[in-house]
């Protein structure tokens, strides 16, 4: 099964890996470069060290960092070019790229983690695929959990003949098991595959970050072009 087929009728997501790793490795010194203008991040020389540093941030300071990298507005193209042999197999050349990827730091010992939920509930078209990497390996629990595409609409079904919204039944499962990445792959999913992140005990912060996309060919419905922008990945 190739990875669009395993995406649209398999289990909804896949690991691939980047063909453009250097672009990688740059995003990580431009993280750390917009991260050390951060007066609570000052002379951050390593990604290693500023997940050190991230740990011991309290929530609010972590939010002030995350609103500081706002300025860091090559992250999707750099993203996408990373990935791009991949990108182009999945949604061709021509594509809406999302405008600000997320930057998203979770940090143990904070409640800072992302609850269970799909993509589509956020207005993204049908036809937007989500890509989530790691600025580094992960190979603990701090990284993504996902469901494949069938349990997450068995659940919904169930939900809505219960009359029920996502609530309890979800965030309290036991079946979150967060997937382990090496720094150079990443998981491209679905709108409609659940997942999340639950909390961890290592002291370093996790740095992960998301990136939607989808072909120019299709329509974008809700999330017009404030939120993306066309791109040309070659
Ligand atoms: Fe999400």
């Amino acid at each position: 099964m190739g990875i669009l087929e395993e995406i649209v009728f398999g289990k909804g997501y896949i690991v691939i890996q980047a063909n453009n790793i250097e672009i990688l490795e740059d995003i990580q010194d431009q993280l750390i470069g917009f991260a050390s203008d951060h007066k609570k991040l000052e002379e951050v020389l390593s990604i290693g060290d500023l997940r050190k540093r991230l740990g011991k941030l309290s929530s609010n300071e972590v939010n002030d960092v995350v609103l500081s990298l706002i300025s860091f507005s090559d992250l999707s193209s750099m993203l996408v070019r990373a990935f791009s042999d991949s990108v182009m197999e999945l949604v061709g050349e021509s594509i809406y790229l999302q405008r600000r990827s997320h930057i998203i730091f979770n940090s143990g010992f904070l409640d800072n983690t992302v609850s269970a939920h799909i993509d589509g509930m956020s207005g993204i078209s049908p036809f937007s695929l989500i890509l989530w990497t790691g600025s580094h390996d992960i190979d603990d629990d701090s990284g993504i959990w996902l469901w494949d595409q069938e349990k997450t609409m068995k659940y919904f079904q169930e939900q809505g003949k219960n009359k029920a919204g996502a609530g309890e039944n979800v965030l309290n499962t036991d079946e979150k098991k967060p997937l382990k990445l090496k720094f150079g792959e990443a998981v491209v999913f679905n709108p409609f595959v659940l997942h999340g992140s639950i909390a961890h005990q290592n002291p370093l912060s996790r740095i992960g970050f998301s990136c939607r996309f989808q072909s120019r060919k299709h329509p974008l419905f809700i999330r017009n072009s404030e939120f993306y922008y066309p791109y040309q990945l070659q």
